[in-house]
């Protein structure tokens, strides 16, 4: 359903077809940054970015290790999750920038925690719970 052009309401397999299409249309160096509570549905929107990318490798949560890197996809596919930093500046020991401004396709989850360090020209979803259990809203925007 469209609330309006920047906000829709998605059950699941709605979400998934986002994802698949923002993974088949993003031009390189597209960083998407991803914000919303657990459960919001940030690392489901990732897999389906990853299934439209056509990345056959499972992609799983970074949680511990900060990023995943996918190749044999029509892009890389750099996938942060950002949820255990507390400082921006750990983003520098991971090399972030090779990351952010290379040729794949950046995707960061808990990108709030990393604000300043978001490229200007940064595509923002926000994910949030709806009404009913099986639906998530969705809002774009552009970072800065
Ligand atoms: N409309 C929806 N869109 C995305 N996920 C949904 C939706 N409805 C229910 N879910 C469920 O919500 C959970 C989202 O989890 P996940 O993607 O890991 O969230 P996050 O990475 O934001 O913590 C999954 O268990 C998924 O099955
Ligand atoms: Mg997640």
């Amino acid at each position: 359903m469209n609330e309006n052009a920047n906000t829709i309401t998605l059950n699941e397999q709605e979400l998934r077809a986002y994802g698949r299409a923002l993974g088949e249309s993003l031009e390189p160096g597209a960083v998407l940054a991803l914000v919303g509570d657990l459960g919001a549905g940030k690392t489901t929107l990732t897999k389906a970015i990853a299934e439209g990318l056509g990345i056959e490798e499972p992609v799983t949560s970074p949680t511990f290790t900060l990023i995943g890197e996918y190749a044999g996809g029509r892009l890389p596919l750099y996938h942060f999750d950002v949820y255990r930093i507390d400082d921006p500046d750990e983003m520098n020991v991971l090399g972030y920038e090779e990351y952010f401004y290379g040729n794949g396709l950046t995707v960061v989850e808990w990108a709030d925690k990393i604000w300043e360090l978001l490229p200007a020209d940064a595509i923002v979803i926000e994910l949030s719970y709806g009404k009913n259990e099986n639906e998530r809203i969705l809002r774009k925007r552009n970072a800065k």
